[in-house]
């Protein structure tokens, strides 16, 4: 058994580094899955193999209290910064006189993200440091366990131990999907991929963070032992050990004596850089060889022998012609300034967002303004300033509006909260809408065929009001209309009825309740099993159950104080939506009549896993000690004054082999 766990890992590490950092994967997910899933399953079974850096770990683990620090053996410096070629050439002209000898560069992208640096003993990831303060870093390990391009076991001929530093980031596409899911939950949408990236990497939830595919180049190699005396084939070496390393033939590293080469990378990644997957921030010039490194040394903050080339953020002038507003489905409301349309890194901009009132005001944007407009990492292009000698005398400071411009209703701005919202969410037409779309979307109801149009035609037709009405069309109803024939209307039919199969877990998603995204909802699903019981918890319950925050236990628990949402759910219940979670029977009842609490941060499950089993096996699980417990299960960290009241109490403490023990046995 423990040769076919081995075995697994070196399988899927192998078929991991084929499908993220070299993109030729060479079996289906569906292959890896099955092996992947062989292999957490054995693991469970030999808790005593346990390995951090078994492929089964990038899922993510428990839930850190906070991170620990700890001192980077080397420093970690930063760059200093040049913006035109000219200051690149003088950059040039400074080394060569310091050091007095001919030299390579190497010329790179400058990654816009984080920087992280990786410690490997014996081919294994030993630790991950955020920059920190240069001196000393934060460990980020657990979470950058999740990240798919970090090998957590090297291949080939590695050092013993080494050090190699590099930037994890957000490649585009993740981050415009995160934003797309955020909108469909109704959360705020987040401003840019590397402050995104960045505020992943210091989530206390590894779980969370592997959700979020952040990606990571290596950039840097350090240690005593490196095969090579540059920079640059020490890079290629970290390659073959599995790293992921820029990609020479894409012309994302070049090598290079000759100056004139440096100013066509320039050139040529300023013309390309929106062709990349990711963003990059500029360049970076770096003298190849150790010895024209340690003869130009360093300063305090950034070595001699390197230097940033910054790209300038993109900008451009053109006339605000219009401020408008949208309403969302939970009726937040935002300004959007309509332009003449321009172009700007890459694409021709028409719409740019002005955020809130209080940025309005702030910059005085008024219609008929030149205002610039600037693309930084952001996705959605932001008005930064406006240009007052381009102001014509006529215009107006902004009037914000106080009314919803779809329903007229006064709106209200919630005290801390920069937006507007518009109260009216019984009858302001695009909440409704937003609202339907939402509750037929593929991750919720997944009702194909009742696409926005036709949820709009159907809105407009005065058929569906809300999401319960869906369960009442009938088919002469939709016959009737435009664009419906015989065959799409009993399509659409079929797959309302069959959306009465939908697991209670999506319907809660479906209802739309503000801050309940996917994984809320799973999370309450699993803890309160049906929505009557979820209707009356408390918010002091909400908030002590796991990943539940004060907003969202507020939120939830506005939702069940109002009527029309009881009479909602009771309709859809009648409609015969599941509003409850189908349980399996437990898988045995070892644990019948004992009662356990689970606390601490546990290494080889998380807390939930171990509460699944514990209801599973029959037993039962309380949050808080007393004389009826029969076991605590205590894990790392596990609190001072929880210990106190079982020692207190004569309650037996086990550990979580112990429980493993106990449960198989
Ligand atoms: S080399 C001593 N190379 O930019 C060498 N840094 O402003 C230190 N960065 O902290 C860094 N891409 O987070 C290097 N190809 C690259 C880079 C890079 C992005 C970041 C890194 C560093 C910051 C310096």
């Amino acid at each position: 058994m423990k040769d076919r766990i081995l075995e697994l890992r070196k399988i899927l590490d192998e078929h991991n580094h084929n499908y993220y950092v070299l993109s030729q994967p060479t079996i289906s997910d569906r292959e890896f899955d099955a092996l992947l899933e062989e292999l957490i399953e054995l693991e469970k079974k030999h808790p005593e193999l346990y390995d951090p850096n078994s492929p089964s770990q990038r899922v993510g683990g428990d839930l850190l209290d906070g991170f620990q620090s700890f001192p980077h053996q080397y420093p970690m410096l930063s760059l200093s910064n040049s913006y035109s070629f000219e200051e690149v050439r003088e950059f040039d002209e400074r080394l060569k006189k310091l050091v007095e000898i001919p030299f390579e560069y190497v010329c790179e992208l400058k990654y816009d993200g984080v920087a992280v640096s990786l410690t490997y003993k014996n081919g294994q990831l030993f630790r991950a440091l955020t920059r920190g303060d240069g001196t000393k870093g934060d460990d980020i390990t657990q979470n950058v366990r999740t990240i798919n391009t970090v090998p957590l076991k090297l291949k080939g001929n590695y050092p013993a131990e080494f050090e190699i530093r590099g930037e994890i980031f957000m490649p585009k596409a993740s981050f415009i999907k995160l934003n797309e899911e955020r909108k469909a939950n109704g959360e705020d949408l987040y401003a840019n991929a590397r402050n995104t990236a960045s505020g992943t990497i210091k989530q206390l939830n590894s779980k969370e963070v592997a959700k979020r595919n952040l990606d990571c180049y290596l950039y840097h190699v350090i240690g005593k032992d490196l095969p090579f005396d540059n920079h640059y084939d020490n890079l290629m070496a970290a390659q073959s050990w599995g790293f992921h390393i820029p990609d020479p033939n894409k012309n994302m590293i070049l090598k290079t004596n000759d100056f004139a080469e440096i100013e066509s990378f320039m050139s040529y990644w300023e013309a390309n850089k929106h062709q990349l997957a990711f963003e990059i921030d500029g360049l970076v010039f770096k003298a190849n060889a150790y010895t024209i490194q340690k003869l130009a040394g360093s300063t305090a903050k950034s070595p001699r022998w390197a230097i940033a080339y910054k790209f300038e953020t993109e900008q451009a002038i053109t006339r605000l012609e219009k401020i408008t507003f949208q309403v969302g489905r939970t009726g937040a409301i935002t300004p959007v300034a309509n332009l003449v349309p321009v172009s700007l890194a890459g694409t021709t901009v028409k719409r740019a967002s002005l955020h809130n009132a209080d940025q309005i005001a702030k910059l005085d944007i008024r219609e008929g303004d030149f205002v610039m407009v600037e693309k930084g990492g952001e996705i959605i292009p932001k008005i930064v300033d406006v240009d007052l000698s381009q102001r014509d005398s006529n215009t107006v400071p902004f009037e914000y509006i106080t009314q919803c411009p779809e329903c007229n209703t006064e709106l209200v701005r919630v005290e801390g909260e920069a937006m507007h919202y518009c109260p009216n969410d019984k009858s302001c037409p695009p909440q409704i809408k937003g609202k339907l779309e939402h509750f037929i979307s593929r991750k919720a109801m997944d009702i194909d065929g009742l696409g926005a149009e036709t949820v709009e035609l159907l809105y407009d037709k005065g058929l569906i009001q809300d999401a319960a009405d869906i369960y009442h069309l009938k088919y002469e109803e939709l016959i009737a209309l435009d664009r419906m024939a015989d065959k799409s209307v009993r399509n659409l039919l079929k797959r309302v009825e069959d959306s009465k199969q939908i697991p209670f877990e999506r319907v809660l998603f479906a209802i739309g309740i503000r801050h309940v995204g996917e994984t809320v909802a799973k999370k309450l699903a699993s803890v309160y099993k049906n929505i009557s019981r979820l209707s009356e918890a408390s918010y002091d319950e909400l908030v002590e159950v796991d990943e539940i925050g004060p907003k969202i236990a507020a939120t939830v628990c506005f939702f069940f104080q109002q009527e029309e949402n009881l009479l909602l759910v009771k309709r859809l219940q009648e409609a015969g939506l599941q509003m409850e979670v189908i349980e399996t029977t437990p898988s045995s009842d070892k644990l019948a009549g004992q009662i356990f609490v689970v606390s601490g941060v546990f290494s080889q499950f998380s807390r939930d896993e171990l509460k699944k089993m514990i209801t599973s096996n029959g037993g039962k699980v309380a949050s808080s000690i007393s004389s009826k417990t029969s076991f605590v299960v205590a894990g790392e960290n596990m609190g001072p004054s929880k210990l106190e009241k079982a020692n207190k109490l004569g309650v037996a403490i086990i550990g979580e082999e112990d429980f493993l023990n106990r449960l198989n046995d």
